[in-house]
């Protein structure tokens, strides 16, 4: 028998096939019973009807429990009504799984800690379906980006020896005879040494922050895509993430359109995102923002409000660069013409979802880095190796990180991180 998966039927149509999948849900009026079926490749309605089927058959369809796990077998018939444009007309059930309990997710208004609860059956719903059909499709697109541009990958360790980021929210762990060692809130470093051998590199992985904030941009375990290049300044730099975002955005479009248009995502405002984005200091954002009626002053960190309200100002993502150096890392380049402030940016969404990358230029002095560690509070002799880079052979370079979940969060329009990935770890939540 012909085993198809329901996202090519269309292409089977007039012919017997057997799908492989579950039942959704079931309705049933006398004569007929209506089988919502899904395959993990898509969702298609299934008939059997009392007048063409044998009772026995008739009768088990009765029986069948929503999520049972069933192999069916019957004609494809074109349907214009139906939203994949086929059903199929089934003539015989093989039940592999009949539950005997109910299915726990079955009213349309559960709340979202039951909906977290149950995560693991959870993604069988359609909207995670396509959800992580768009998660799917922005990290093919993140990495065709680097693959067309001439970068090389390179996986980032996740046990490290050297705080990345920052001290404050940084996980410890022991680690036979070092004692402390770290998990990776940035694979930056490593990128830096890579990028000094290899020119432009990348990563994309998972990184971790102990960080007590319980807000619907902030994940414990979230992917992080980084990337490094050497002899990249502030500007190569900025040009860079314009260019990333913009043809993430426009792939995901591209390849996922059906699936952000099943979740209702308005696709219009997406389809503005093209190079170039608004750029703006942070010394005027700050102006911005108390000219809107917040009370901040220079060096005052920017919050998730205030992001909200720079970004509601532009209808692309917007570039905030030349922070203070006191609100951000140890490794970022003074900028020359005003010491105080750094030559990095943020990239703040539009629609309220702040930021989405986070960048540098990167010190390359070694005295002068041998300095800010020190003045952060950092231990110099682990770096010790990445103090070796401004050893030999040093260069400007410059790079930056993008939290992939908040980005999938922002193209799918979704209020919260925690659908943006499988699996959430949130202040509160380590199972599923
Ligand atoms: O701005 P961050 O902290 O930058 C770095 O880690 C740099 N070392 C990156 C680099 O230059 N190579 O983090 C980068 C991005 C943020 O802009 C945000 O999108 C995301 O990572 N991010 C988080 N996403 C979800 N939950 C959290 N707790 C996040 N923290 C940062
Ligand atoms: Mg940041």
């Amino acid at each position: 028998m012909n085993w198809v998966y329901i996202r090519d039927l269309k292409d089977h149509i007039g012919e017997r096939v057997e799908i492989r999948g579950w039942l959704r849900r079931k309705r049933s009026s006398g004569k007929i019973h209506f089988l919502a079926l899904r395959d993990g490749s898509g969702f298609v309605q299934g008939i059997v009807e009392r007048s063409s089927v044998s009772e026995e058959l008739f009768k088990l369809a009765k029986k069948l429990k929503m999520e049972s796990s069933i192999i069916v077998r019957g004609i494809v018939r074109e349907d214009p009504r139906a939203p994949e444009g086929v059903e199929l007309l089934i003539d015989e059930i093989e039940v592999v799984h009949q539950p005997e309990k109910d299915f726990p997710i079955n009213k349309p208004d559960h709340g979202i800690d039951y909906l977290m609860d149950h995560r693991h059956l959870w993604l069988r719903s359609k909207r995670q379906f396509h959800i992580l059909h768009i998660r799917h499709e922005i990290i093919r697109a993140v990495r065709d980006f680097y693959n067309e541009r001439g970068f090389v990958l390179i996986d980032t360790p996740i046990f490290t020896g050297s705080i990345g980021e920052s001290a404050g929210n940084c996980f410890e762990i022991d680690y036979f005879d070092y004692g402390k060692a770290y998990l990776a809130q940035t694979g930056q470093l490593y990128l830096e040494a890579a990028c000094m051998a290899l020119g432009k590199v990348y990563n994309l992985g998972p990184t971790f922050r102990a960080e007590k904030s319980k807000t619907r941009r902030h994940l414990i375990e979230f992917w992080m895509n980084e990337a490094e290049v050497a002899y990249y300044q502030h500007e190569d730099n900025m040009k860079l993430q314009e260019e990333l975002v913009s043809y993430v955005v426009q792939k995901t479009i591209e390849r996922a359109a059906n699936h952000l248009h099943a979740i209702g995502r308005d696709i219009s405002k997406l389809e503005k995102i093209e190079a170039p984005f608004p750029r703006i200091t942070y010394t005027d954002a700050i102006k911005l923002l108390q000219k809107k009626g917040f009370n901040v002053d220079w060096g005052d960190d920017i919050g998730g409000d205030e992001e909200t309200a720079i970004a509601e100002e532009f209808d692309k993502p917007v570039i905030v660069e030349r922070y203070p150096r006191k609100m951000k890392a140890f490794y970022m380049q003074p900028d020359p013409e005003n010491p105080d402030v750094v030559l990095c940016d943020d990239m703040l969404a539009p629609e309220g979802y702040g930021e989405i990358i986070g960048a540098s230029e990167r010190i390359w002095d070694k005295e002068l880095l041998i300095e800010r560690i020190k003045e952060f509070g950092l231990d110099v002799e682990s770096y010790s190796w990445y103090l070796d880079l401004r050893e030999y052979g040093s260069v400007p370079h410059s790079g930056f990180g993008m939290g992939i979940e908040r980005v999938v969060a922002w193209i799918a329009g979704l209020e919260h991180v925690r659908e943006a990935i499988p699996f959430a770890r949130t202040l509160y939540r380590i199972h599923p």
